[in-house]
């Protein structure tokens, strides 16, 4: 497999079940213990059934889990550097055996999957924190939800019901949040090259600027903010989505761009994660992505090219998708536009560093970012959206 669109692992994985069947299998399902699950499993459910996650069909059980924590692969060699797995409460995981079968609900007691357990085991939180995120500090939110999470875990197939409610997806790019969708969407639009972009934050010039370097070379764009659970101190989905769709609306060609909500969780697991990003990507029809500085990283956790460096171990054939990766962009007073150390010879007193915590530090001080730092239609949206919030969280340090 090179980048030429196949999914990760040669199929697109489809557990969406439909039309009769899914009414047989909600009649059993009345039948069975329920188990009620917070957003970000609910997400996972969701990009396990329709394919955002192939060749994962369900949560994992413990070959999978080692050898995704030990080797960044799965059983089958195939490589994946994230566990995916179900936290169980210790009451509930008593009578789950081998072979039982579970009603999955969302928030509002609706059942939205059906799993069937193939797996039931012990995790070491400190072993799986340091294995993916490396380090078993519990300032880093990653490793803290770890730690607040049951240590028991639950593998197995899962197939999807109905699907849930997902925050930052209710407006009309939804129609785009599964992979099949998006790469319907290329083909009608009849592009091959396609760059995938992942972010959790506004956008900002930086941003914009990798974005258009590599649309240079591909036929399209996928613009992917991340809508799934992130830290209290980043700028809600719906916001970004909405900044999202000013930037295109001015600054983009519109032919050449698609915007769509991702759904999953952020993790901030830096280099790790970047990789899982890079392979969903894949599986939503992306040949290329975008790596630039500290991607999914926190605080001082990762160096700020480590999750550049990670792509390196392994083959391309085995990836499957290639990673575009840029240097630290800025915006330079002396040559007027953006740039990096690459293609600017100025002196760092000319550079505005852009990042997504310096935005969100401005938005949370009522400042609107000026337009060395965000363009002026972007900077409008966000600082309105941001003032009629209430109460303005605070940072996380
Ligand atoms: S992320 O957690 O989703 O990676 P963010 O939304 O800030 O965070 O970044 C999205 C993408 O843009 C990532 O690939 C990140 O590395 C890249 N990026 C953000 N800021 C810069 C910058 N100033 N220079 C180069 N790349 C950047």
């Amino acid at each position: 497999m090179t980048a030429d669109g196949t999914p990760h692992g040669g199929e697109l994985v489809d557990r969406e079940l439909r039309g009769d069947e899914r009414e047989e299998w909600r009649r059993r399902a009345r039948e069975w213990p329920g188990l009620r699950l917070p957003a970000r499993a609910l997400a996972d459910v969701f990009c396990l059934a329709t394919g955002v996650y192939s060749p994962l069909r369900g949560f994992l059980d413990r070959r999978d889990y080692f050898a995704v924590l030990d080797d960044m692969r799965l059983a089958s060699g195939v490589v994946w550097s994230l566990p995916v797995t179900l936290a169980v409460p210790p009451d509930t995981a008593a009578d789950l055996d081998e072979g039982r079968w579970l009603r999955l609900e969302d928030g509002a007691g609706r059942a939205v999957a059906v799993l069937r357990v193939e797996d039931r085991f012990r995790r070491d939180p400190e072993y799986e924190a340091r294995r993916v995120y490396g380090t078993a500090d519990p300032v880093h939110p990653g490793v803290a939800r770890l730690y607040r999470e049951p240590r028991v875990l639950i593998g197995g197939g899962v197939w999807l019901l109905e699907r849930p409610v997902l925050p930052g997806v209710e407006d009309g790019a939804a129609h785009l949040l599964e992979p099949a969708a998006t790469r319907r969407e290329f083909a009608r639009r009849g592009w091959r090259r396609v760059v995938g972009f992942q972010t959790r934050n506004p956008v900002h010039r930086a941003h914009e600027y990798i974005q258009k370097c590599s649309l240079e070379m591909a036929d399209g764009l996928l613009l992917h903010p991340l809508v799934g659970e992130t830290r209290e101190d980043d700028v809600p989905a719906e916001i970004r989505m909405q900044s999202y769709r000013v930037l295109i609306e001015r600054y983009f060609p519109q032919e050449r761009v698609v915007l769509a909500p991702f759904p999953a969780a952020m993790r901030y697991a830096g280099p790790r994660e970047a990789l899982f990003h890079a392979l969903c990507r894949k599986n939503y029809g992306c040949t290329h992505f975008i790596v630039g500085r500290d991607h999914a990283g926190v605080g001082s956790f990762y160096g700020p090219f480590d999750a550049q460096r990670i792509f390196e171990r392994f083959a391309p054939e085995e990836l499957g998708i290639t990673p575009l990766c840029f240097d630290n962009a800025f915006y330079c007073r002396r040559c007027q536009g953006m740039a990096t150390a690459r293609s600017c010879p100025h002196s760092p007193e000319y550079r505005v560093s852009l990042s997504g915590t310096r935005v969100r530090e401005m938005l949370r001080r009522g400042e609107t970012p000026p337009p060395e730092v965000t363009r002026p239609e972007v900077a409008a949206v966000l600082a309105e959206a941001m003032a009629a919030r209430t109460p303005v969280p605070e940072a996380i340090p």
